[in-house]
Formats: C-alpha cells, structure tokens, sequence
C-alpha cells in the first residue's frame, strides 16, 4: 500500500464509531438542558487570531500551530483550539451587541504539531463550551458543573476537579514581578526555555518538566497570595457555588493553563490512570479576550475536552457504552417472485424507522438464515414459496424460535411488533 495515515491522526473505524456517536449525543444532550447552543466555525482562521489570543509566546502558537498561506499568500492556521474561533464569530455576527447572555457549545477537530503519544494527537476531536455575558460566579459554577455532570454521567468516578485563580490582569502583573523576583538568582541554571519564559510568561516556570527547574520551582510563591480583594471574593463564590452544588474540588494554585487568555478562574480535571496525558479536559474566565478580538468588553468562561482521552478513560473504568447497532429484523427470500414480493415491504419497513438488513446475492435459504443469526437481529421476516403462493409473510423470533404468519401487506400490526 503507498499511502499511510498522517502521523498523529488515526481513522473511527466503523466498529469504534458507535462510541463516538454515544459521547457525542451525551454532550449535547447536557448542553441542551442548560440552553447551550450549537455553533460551528470553520477548521481554518486567520493566523493572527490565534497568535493575537492564545498568546505569541505560547507552545501552542509558537511550535504547534499548523500554518499555511493561501493561493493569495494570506496566512491561516488550522484552528488549534475552538475558543478564539467561537469569539471571533461572536463579534462578527454582532452577538455582542445583544447585552444578554449567550451560552455555545462546539465539538470538532483541532490541530497542533504535537508530539504523538497515547491520548495525544496532531488532530483530536475537542467538546466545548463557552458562556459569554456575566462576570457573576454562579456562570463559573454552572459551565464547571456541565462538564463535571458530562463526565460523571457517562459513569467516570475517578475523577479530579482542580481549581485556581489566576486572578484579574493586576493580580497578574503583581504575580510575575514575585515571581521574576524568586527565580532571578537561579536564572542561569534554569533550562533554555524556562530562560525564555522568565522574560516572556513567568508563570509558565512552574510548568516545565525538566528536574532540575521542577526543583527551582518547588518553593516558588502561590498565585492565590498575589489575589486582589475583589478576585479573592470572586474565587471563593465560584468555591461557595460549587459547594452548594455538591461538586468535590481540590485547589491547586500550579494549574497554569497553556493559553495566554485566561483571567481569574481557571481549571481542570484530572483523570487518574491515563498516564502523562491526564487532564480531561480544561478550560477558565477570559474577561478580556472579546476587546482584545475587536468586541465590546465583555466577561466570559468556558471548558474543552478531548474526546480521546474521554474514550480512553471510559475503557479505562470499563465503562459499557453499548453495542453497535443491531438488526430489527432479517428478510430473508426464496426465489425471484419472493424478491419482488418483498421489496415494497422492505421500503416500507425502512420507512417506518425499522433496521431491516436483505442481502439479494444470498441466494440459499441456508446461507440467509446464517446471516440473519450473525447480524443478532431480533427476527427474521421469510418470503418463501409456500408464502407467495399464500401471499403472506412468516415472522420469526430469532431468540424464542416462535412464528406467526402475517399477510403479505406490511401492516401497523407487524411495524409495532418489530418495534416492541
Ligand atoms: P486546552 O487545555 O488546550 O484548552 O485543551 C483542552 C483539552 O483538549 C485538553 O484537556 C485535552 O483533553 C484536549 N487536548 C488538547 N491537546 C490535545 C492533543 N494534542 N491530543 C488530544 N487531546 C488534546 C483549550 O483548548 C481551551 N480552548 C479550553 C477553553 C475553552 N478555555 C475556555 N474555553
């Protein structure tokens, strides 16, 4: 064979995809029951909307992102993430301007030149959700709580929400001066990229895995002593609400989120049992990333997950998503005259919402009734013979062995038993 899948990507088999068809359905159910909407934006933007959001200095923006100029020399990028793209379509389309609330979700594939590995690939498939309009906490607790009750209600238990805030743009500048102030003396023995970041993004110190800067970091200050008044109010109503709503958290003020938006809260969930690639799904406040986008100022919040780590995590707790689809029923012929007999029937079964499998180019009794029994359909419906000269049809259970005799017609009668 010439030709190989990218590295990084993979194919839903047919086999797998009805798994995928589970998780996606229970998404948006959750969604709908909190009046989120769908929205879908295109795989490719402008590159600049990412440079511009996820933050020039970013591993996502600076090493990640798939890039390419057009026909006219422009320069897109695939989207490496969906939430610039949801805020730049908010803003074009004028939502902005509405002064209520606007509740998104998204599912989709994003990109990033990533280095491959389990849980880890160059085009994942992301769910997400994004609240736009309120600063007020409940919002906070209310699009943590979808996410939480998505996981949860797929039947994941080991489970860990990891909350931080990283507090408004003042809080943040506080913080990077104490931490430029406690890794100043150690700067010469900090890795290359963490000599970078010292001067680009601070915070992204407390981030690198090399050991010897893990260790230079172990004893640096906490994001949450830098918090001002009004973010110290705001993170421990965010905490009240969760409580009220019976959602277990843990504070861990080194969640540093990979994106540069993000504004006070910010969080994660963890699964124990995926190894490296542990978080679930992640996500925080970017009260500042609509004016930066060219809208109005206008607070916002929001989550996304990836789909194969959810899927990897669900087999990891055994989690049965049920099977793939199975037969209502098996028609099976005999003879030309039963072929055409059947073949309005067959419409008909179809048309009224039944699975009804018919494979013509079986042509022996034997070898149809094999087929019946490996596809597990519930019945068989048999147009032999003895039934088109009797211009009826036999229904048999393929569990009981039981059989009746229908007329050829297809009635209500026999679209409620295959239905039942
Ligand atoms: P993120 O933390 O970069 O946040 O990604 C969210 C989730 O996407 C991760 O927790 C992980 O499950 C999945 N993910 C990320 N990269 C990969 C990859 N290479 N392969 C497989 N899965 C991956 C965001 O993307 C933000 N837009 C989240 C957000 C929404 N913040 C506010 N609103």
């Amino acid at each position: 064979m010439d030709y190989k899948i990218p590295r990084g990507t993979y194919d839903i088999l047919p086999q797998q995809s009805y798994k995928w068809q589970k998780v996606i359905d229970a998404f948006r159910k959750i969604a709908a029951v909190c009046g989120y909407q769908e929205i879908t934006t295109p795989v490719f933007e402008q590159a600049s909307l990412f440079e511009r959001s996820s933050g020039e200095s970013s591993d996502v923006v600076k090493k990640e992102m798939y890039r390419f100029q057009d026909q006219k020399g422009r320069e897109f990028a695939l989207r490496p993430e969906g939430t610039a793209p949801v805020v730049r379509s908010y803003v074009e389309n004028r939502l902005d301007l509405g002064g209520s609330n606007t509740k998104l979700f998204y599912i989709g594939p994003m990109f990033r030149y990533d280095r491959p590995q389990a849980g880890r690939y160059r085009q994942f498939y992301q769910y997400g959700i994004e609240f736009i309009g309120s600063d007020n906490p409940y919002f906070d607790a209310e699009v943590i709580s979808i996410l939480w009750n998505y996981l949860t209600g797929l039947g994941l238990r080991r489970l860990r929400l990891e909350l931080n805030s990283v507090g408004c743009p003042q809080c943040s500048t506080a913080y990077d001066t104490a931490l430029r102030n406690y890794f100043q003396p150690s700067l010469a023995d900090l890795c290359p990229d963490c000599q970078l970041r010292f001067g680009q993004k601070p915070r992204r110190l407390l981030d690198c895995k090399v050991p010897s800067c893990k260790q230079i970091a172990a004893y640096a200050p906490s994001q949450l002593e830098y918090l001002d008044d009004a973010c110290k109010v705001h993170f421990s109503a965010v905490q009240d609400n969760l409580g009220l709503m019976q959602i277990p958290f843990t504070i861990n003020p080194r969640i540093v989120r990979g994106l540069d938006y993000y504004t006070n809260t910010a969080f994660e969930i963890v699964y124990e049992g995926l190894g490296a690639q542990n978080s679930l799904a992640g996500g925080g406040r970017y009260n500042g990333l609509i004016e930066q986008i060219g809208g109005k100022s206008i607070p916002a919040i929001g989550f996304a997950g990836g789909f194969e780590r959810l899927l990897l995590a669900l087999d990891e707790e055994e989690v049965e998503l049920g099977a793939p689809g199975v037969p209502d029923v098996y028609v099976i012929t005999l003879g030309e005259a039963a072929q055409k007999l059947v073949l309005p029937y067959l419409n008909a079964l179809r048309g009224a919402g039944i699975y009804a499998e018919f494979d013509p180019d079986k042509a022996s009794f034997k070898a149809q009734l094999k087929a019946a029994d490996h596809s597990q359909a519930r019945f068989a419906l048999i147009v032999g013979e003895d039934e088109v000269a009797a211009n009826q049809v036999t229904l048999k259970n393929l569990q009981s062995g039981e059989q009746q005799t229908l007329p050829l017609e297809p009635s209500d009668r026999i679209i409620q038993l295959l239905k039942a």
